[in-house]
C-alpha cells in the first residue's frame, strides 16, 4: 500500500515538472528574451591573412622579428611572455651574439637574491632566461592596471577563438562609442543607453563585453620604427605582433605542418603497397574458387550443344 502511495506521489512530482518544462519551453519560443548589446554589437574577428595560416602554413621570419620588436617596444611594458625564452629567438634568425645582447639589455630584470647578503634583487636577463614579467605578481598588476589583469601573451593565439586574427581585430578594433553602428544600422546607445562605457575602459566591438580595459597600445603610424625598413602603420603593426603572437605559442608550428604532409605521403604510399600485396596474396587462391566442372559456364554450353546434336530435349 505504502509503495503504491509512493509511486503516486512520484507521479504527481514528474507531472508537475513535465508542465512546467513545457509551458516554460512554449512560453520561450513564443516571447523570446529580448537580444543583449553584446549579442547585436560583437564583432567576429576580421579577415586577415597570415603567413602562418592553412595546412602550408609558415611564418614569415621578418614580419615575426618586426612582431618582437613590437612586443618589446610596447606591450612588454604590461604583458608577460613566461613561457618563452630569449634563446628562442634564434628560431627567428637573430644569431647568438643578438640574443645575447637583446637579454643583457632588457628593461626588466630578473628577480634573484643577492648572494652575499640574502636580500631580494634582480640581475640582468641571461640568454636561458624566460621573459620577466613586468609585475611582481597579480595583485601589482592589478594595482598598475585599474584592478583588471593583463594576461600573459605567450598562449593567446591558441586561448582566444580567431587567434592572431582575434588579436589584430582587437588592437585595431577601438571605437568612438558615439554614434557607433552595427552592420544593420542600428545605433549602440540608442537601442542600449545603458551600455555607455563606464570610466577607466575603452570600447571596442571585438571584445567579447565590448569594453574593455586596455587603453589602446597602438595609436598612431610610426609609433615603432623597424629595422628593416617596412612602413609601421597601425594596421602593420598590429598584423606583425599578431604573427608574433602565432610564433610564441607554436614555436614548432612549421615542424607540425612537415611532419603532417610526411606522414600523409607515408600513409599514402602504405595503402598503395598494401593494396598490391593484397592482389599478389589471393591472386593464386581466387583463381581456385573460380567455376569449374560441370556448373562452368563454357562446358554447359558444350553439353547443350551435344544434346542438341543428339537431339536430346531439356
Ligand atoms: C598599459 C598596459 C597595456 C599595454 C601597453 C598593452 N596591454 Fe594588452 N591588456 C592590458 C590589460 C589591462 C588587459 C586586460 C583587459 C581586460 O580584461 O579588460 C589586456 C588584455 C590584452 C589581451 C587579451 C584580450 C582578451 O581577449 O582577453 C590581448 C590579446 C592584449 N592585451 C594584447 C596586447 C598587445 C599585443 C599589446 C602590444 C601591442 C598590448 N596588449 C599592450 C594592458 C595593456
Amino acid at each position: 500500500m505504502v509503495r503504491i502511495i509512493g509511486f503516486f506521489i512520484g507521479l504527481g512530482f514528474v507531472g508537475v515538472l513535465l508542465l512546467s518544462l513545457i509551458v516554460n519551453g512554449v512560453d520561450s519560443i513564443k516571447n523570446p528574451p529580448p537580444a543583449t548589446a553584446e549579442e547585436e554589437f560583437h564583432l567576429g574577428a576580421k579577415d586577415v591573412r597570415f603567413a602562418s595560416d592553412g595546412a602550408f602554413g609558415r611564418f614569415d621570419r621578418e614580419q615575426v622579428q618586426r612582431g618582437f620588436q613590437i612586443y618589446k617596444e610596447v606591450c612588454s611594458a604590461c604583458h608577460s611572455l613566461k613561457y618563452v625564452s630569449f634563446y628562442q629567438l634564434k628560431d627567428l634568425g637573430y644569431n647568438e651574439a643578438e640574443v645575447k645582447a637583446i637579454a643583457n639589455q632588457w628593461a626588466i630584470e630578473v628577480p634573484t637574491v643577492n648572494p652575499e647578503t640574502g636580500e631580494p634583487s634582480t640581475r640582468k636577463a641571461l640568454i636561458s632566461d624566460r621573459f620577466p614579467s613586468p609585475y611582481a605578481n597579480e595583485t601589482a598588476a592589478r594595482a598598475a592596471n585599474n584592478n583588471a589583469l593583463p594576461p600573459d601573451l605567450s598562449l593567446i593565439t591558441e586561448s582566444r577563438e580567431g587567434g592572431a586574427h582575434y588579436v589584430y581585430s582587437l588592437l585595431t578594433g577601438y571605437r568612438n562609442q558615439q554614434g557607433y553602428r552595427n552592420a544593420k544600422g542600428q545605433e549602440l546607445l540608442k537601442e542600449f543607453p545603458d551600455v555607455k562605457t563606464p570610466a577607466g575602459l575603452h570600447f571596442n566591438p571585438y571584445f567579447a563585453n565590448l569594453n574593455i580595459a586596455m587603453p589602446p597600445p597602438l595609436t598612431s603610424d610610426g609609433q615603432v620604427t623597424f629595422a628593416d625598413g617596412t612602413k609601421s602603420t597601425v594596421d602593420q603593426m598590429a598584423k606583425d605582433v599578431s604573427a608574433f603572437l602565432v610564433w610564441t605559442a607554436e614555436p614548432t608550428l612549421e615542424n607540425r605542418h612537415r611532419a603532417g604532409w610526411v606522414t600523409m605521403l607515408f600513409l599514402l604510399t602504405a595503402t598503395v603497397l598494401a593494396y598490391l600485396a593484397y592482389r599478389n596474396l589471393w591472386a593464386n587462391a581466387k583463381r581456385e574458387v573460380s567455376v569449374r566442372g560441370p556448373l562452368e559456364p563454357a562446358f554447359r554450353e558444350r553439353m547443350n550443344e551435344q544434346k542438341a546434336e543428339r537431339g536430346i530435349a531439356g
